[in-house]
């Protein structure tokens, strides 16, 4: 891994979300200034912090956002099955304003949090890997789908450097049979993402983000540039969830499809 020159100003999008109040203080070395955006309440700004409140789906807000910034840790928007109406101005809306917001303001590179429902629907008896298509199990997939489309063009067309990160699931600790498997702990984000964005070169990036669980469905080798190593694993868990039930059973398509329950929610329209 290279050494860490720190950015001038990072915009963190989502800030006020559960990753983003993970990462607020641990991204702080990576700049001078951090500045923190979302719809929502954020707080009062920090040393070393600007705190602006923008929604994604406003133009010419994402436009005045991006002023000043070289760098983009994009974590806004809508993060579960939704109503496509609010699905599209967050994730696809919202994402369309900040590239070309970021390509306005000169950005060179870019963390899209991405999610492992753009491919869940593929079956969890399945290894995974980024030269393969993509097959989202929800519109909020779709949307992250999206998302990976977006950054391709923008990098193909003008260069700029994005790193689709494909969240497993990055909560303190699993909550179901399913997440020992997708589980992606704090520590292991925040070094991801410090590789993310320092690592000389990721050209277009699609990666996994997750730990170093026993029988992971993902094979993050076209990543391996970005000289990523989980060190955390879910084995820690396993008391929580003995493993007596077979997996995948036969009849239920949350087991059998990577996605789990995201399979049952959508497409939601009003
Ligand atoms: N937590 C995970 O395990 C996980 C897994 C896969 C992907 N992700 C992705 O990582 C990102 C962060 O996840 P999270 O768990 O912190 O989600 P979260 O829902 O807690 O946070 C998302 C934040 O985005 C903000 N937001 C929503 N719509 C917006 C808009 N139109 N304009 C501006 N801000 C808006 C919300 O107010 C919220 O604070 C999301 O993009 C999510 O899809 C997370």
């Amino acid at each position: 891994m290279t050494q860490i020159t720190p950015f001038k100003r990072i915009l963190m999008t989502g800030a006020a979300g559960g990753l983003g109040k993970v990462l607020r203080d641990r991204i702080k070395p990576w700049a001078t200034i951090v500045r923190l955006s979302d719809l929502a309440d954020m707080g009062e700004a920090r040393d070393g912090e600007e705190v602006v409140r923008c929604d994604l789906s406003d133009k010419a807000a994402v436009l005045a956002l991006m002023e000043g910034v070289d760098a983009v840790l994009h974590f806004g928007g809508i993060s579960t099955e939704a109503h496509f109406d609010d699905i599209m101005q967050a994730n696809i809306l919202g994402v369309a304003n900040l590239y070309e917001a970021i390509h306005k303001a000169g950005v060179k590179r870019v963390v899209f949090a991405s999610s492992n429902h753009a491919v869940g629907y593929y079956k969890t008896t399945d290894m995974v890997d980024a030269s393969m298509p993509t097959r989202p199990d929800s519109m909020y997939g779709v949307s992250k789908c999206f998302g990976e489309s977006l950054s391709r063009y923008y990098y193909d067309r003008f260069g700029i450097e994005t790193v689709c990160l494909r969240i497993g699931s990055s909560f303190p600790a699993p909550i179901n049979k399913r997440m020992m498997t997708t589980y992606f702990s704090y520590d292991d984000l925040v070094e991801c993402l410090r590789c993310c964005l320092f690592a000389p070169r990721v050209g277009h990036t699609i990666a996994f983000g997750v730990s170093d669980n026993d029988g992971k469905w993902w094979d993050n080798r076209f990543a391996a540039h970005l000289g990523f190593k989980a060190k955390d694993s879910s084995t820690k868990f396993n008391d929580l969830f003995p493993d007596t039930s077979e997996f995948p059973a036969a009849d239920d398509i949350t087991t059998i499809y990577q996605g789990g329950k995201f399979l049952l929610d959508g497409p939601k329209y009003r």
